[in-house]
């Protein structure tokens, strides 16, 4: 842990070098130059160890081949690919695309996405990973043309979560198939629901009249890890498994989630009427949640956390604050949606797993609002609190109880004046566990609807390359209602555009240009890996930034380097590390999209998978060191 006046330094003088040099002259945002020059309070608090640079290896450059380069002195493998068996009498993964659904539930998901990686021993881990959604051009050998119920249940099983158990020999982690953890979680297994929506009206369908045993999990996307060994996974885009060949009326918070009465193109209410919102109104409620999961217990229950808000969850990150609450922070990946916070009502006791196993359970929820003095790009915030009878949050108001202020956190947060944001997917958390970084990936709204002005953390009309905003809360304390922030990082096009914001901040150069932001973490040391899931075009205001890619940066200078390049037509997403840092885990999602010609992992003519990707270095040291 760093200390605080060693932070204070240390941190000013980065912000100060880093902003010395200032491209915000002109602009189509109304920020002037002298204002990202002058302190920051938020710089008034970071780390030491000035002179070194965390970064340490040789950068990439931008690519558009169909390989996953990663720096001089470094290797990738893969490590499990979409239709991998994860037991050892499942069958081998076809490409034909003609096995079922059966086959799908014994091997690994598709789109691989958020993971965590929970230790057992020295040379034994258990993995758990998110399996977002399923491309059906790739998934079916009729592309979707021609669905069957069994269809269905395939595309239900590719979704979810897999557990799996990897070894370590010979210095490389492999699956274990016969590992005792090894699970899959689908759109159709057994849940629970928690918190003060659980059971409620809202929550009961035909099917389960308690409005507490949801079935299954879906669009899975980033993920949050627990203290106590349990695995967070958040549902996003949960709207679109919804749909009716039939005529429905929704309501306008159907609406807000983006719930409609049409054909749904993954045509699940076709065989599996729970998917009908003409049917079955309430069953969109009980999605949007972030589920959490036992990975050491393939028997238990995943649990449906309420208390932390209904809405398109991108991930979970949390930490334990000083005065032993937990502290959840949260990103709502819409156009012009909201930043969370949750904070537990009961504390962390390091030796009492069963006790903490309900934290989750109970708490407050909080959404941000952040001032935007002279449309700075730094300045203070508060947390709104989405407490029911307070904040407006009253029945005049439309809301009746609390368990109505969580499945429809969105109005909640409308309601109570927060801040429209340009997208937050990934939070993360700095060691020092006080700076907090979420990733603004973009947002072609900005400052034209309304209700979406340009200004604070979202400077730019018509985003289209994403930005990092990050915050310290007052003294550190994350249950406070005031933080500071700033922008970290502006991504852009220095390129194409010159003499704006478009260009992006003074750390982006033509060398570590990128857009389009997404995941986010900290290594041990601290260094930040960035993800992309952005305009791969490579033309027009992308020219020169190539494929999706994963970047570091090293909070400390300002510095960004690319790390590792994807291949054609993927997003980079899902990052976690072996105990010893010394491999790390990556996702390649949805290689060869939309039918763009990548083969990746296998090459060749190969079918395009989803992979997981282990990468280590040729010396055994420590990744990015
Ligand atoms: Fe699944 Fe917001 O990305
Ligand atoms: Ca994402
Ligand atoms: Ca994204």
């Amino acid at each position: 842990m760093w200390n605080r006046d060693q932070q204070d330094s240390q941190f000013s003088q980065m912000i100060d070098a880093r902003l010395s040099r200032r491209r915000f002259i002109a602009g189509t945002a109304a920020v002037s130059a002298s204002t990202f020059l002058s302190l920051n309070p938020i710089t008034k608090a970071f780390a030491a160890q000035s002179e070194t640079s965390l970064l340490n290896f040789e950068a990439v450059a931008a690519s558009t081949s169909d390989t996953f380069i990663v720096p001089k002195g470094y290797k990738a493998t893969p490590l499990l690919s979409w239709g991998d068996p994860i037991f050892a009498d499942a069958p081998a993964f076809d490409p034909s695309g003609k096995q079922g659904s059966q086959a799908q539930l014994r091997q690994f998901g598709d789109n691989t996405d958020g993971m965590s990686l929970f230790p057992i021993s020295e040379n034994r881990a258990v993995i758990a990973v998110n399996n977002e959604y399923t491309n059906y051009d790739l998934l079916f050998d009729h592309g979707g043309n021609a669905m069957t119920a069994d269809d269905v249940l395939k595309a239900q099983a590719a979704h979810g979560v897999t557990v799996f158990e990897i070894v370590k020999s010979g210095g490389e982690w492999k699956l274990d198939k016969n590992g005792t953890r090894n699970r899959r979680i689908t759109a159709n297994t057994e849940m629970r629901l928690t918190g003060p929506a659980a059971g409620h009206a809202l929550m009961q369908t035909e099917l389960d009249p308690s409005g507490m045993k949801p079935l299954g999990t879906f669009n899975n996307c980033a993920n949050g890890q627990t203290p106590w060994g349990t695995y967070l996974t958040c549902e996003e885009n949960f709207n679109g498994y919804f749909g009716t060949s039939g005529r429905a009326e929704l309501s306008d918070d159907h609406k807000r989630y983006g719930i409609k009465a049409a054909q749904s193109k993954y045509q699940w209410h076709d065989s599996d009427e729970r998917f009908d919102v003409a049917k079955h109104p309430n069953e969109p409620h009980r999605f949007g949640w972030v589920v959490e999961i036992d990975p050491n217990d393939p028997t238990s229950t995943p649990m449906k956390r309420t208390a932390l808000g209904r809405f398109k969850h991108e991930n979970a990150a949390l930490l334990i604050n000083d005065d032993g609450h937990v502290v959840v922070y949260l990103g709502d990946d819409e156009r012009g949606e909201h930043l969370y916070k949750f904070v537990s009502k009961g504390k962390y006791k390091p030796s009492d797993d069963a006790a903490n196993r309900r934290l989750l359970e109970e708490g407050t929820l909080y959404v941000a609002k952040f001032e935007m003095d002279d449309n700075e790009l730094k300045g203070q915030g508060q947390w709104l609190e989405l407490t029911y009878g307070k904040n407006g949050l009253t029945k005049e108001n439309g809301f009746n109880s609390q368990a109505e202020v969580m499945i429809f956190a969105r109005r909640a947060a409308t309601q109570v004046g927060a801040t429209t944001m340009d997208r937050p997917e990934w939070v993360a958390v700095h060691p020092d566990n006080q700076h907090v970084f979420c990733t603004l990936t973009n947002n072609k709204h900005r400052g034209v609807k309304e209700g979406q002005p340009v200004g604070g953390p979202n400077p730019r009309k018509e985003n289209h390359y994403g930005q990092i905003v990050r915050w310290l809360p007052s003294n550190g304390d994350h249950s406070k209602d005031s933080f500071d922030w700033d922008l970290y990082l502006i991504a852009g096009n220095p390129q194409v555009h010159q003499g704006s914001l478009y260009a992006g901040s003074d750390n982006i150069n033509q060398n570590n240009m990128f857009n389009s932001p997404d995941g986010i973490g900290f290594d041990k040391a601290g260094r930040l890996w960035i993800q992309t899931d952005g305009n791969y075009s490579n033309k027009g205001d992308f020219a020169g930034q190539g494929n999706n890619q994963m970047l570091c940066g090293d909070p400390m200078t300002g510095e960004v380097r690319r790390f590792l390049t994807g291949p054609i037509a993927c997003e980079i997403t899902g990052l976690t590390f072996s105990p010893d840092y010394k491999t790390m885990f990556v996702g390649v999602q949805h290689p060869g999209e939309k039918g763009a010609p990548s083969h990746f992992p296998a090459g060749g003519n190969s079918k395009p998978r989803s992979t997981i990707m282990a990468i280590t270095r040729q010396d055994g040291g420590v990744i990015g060191a």
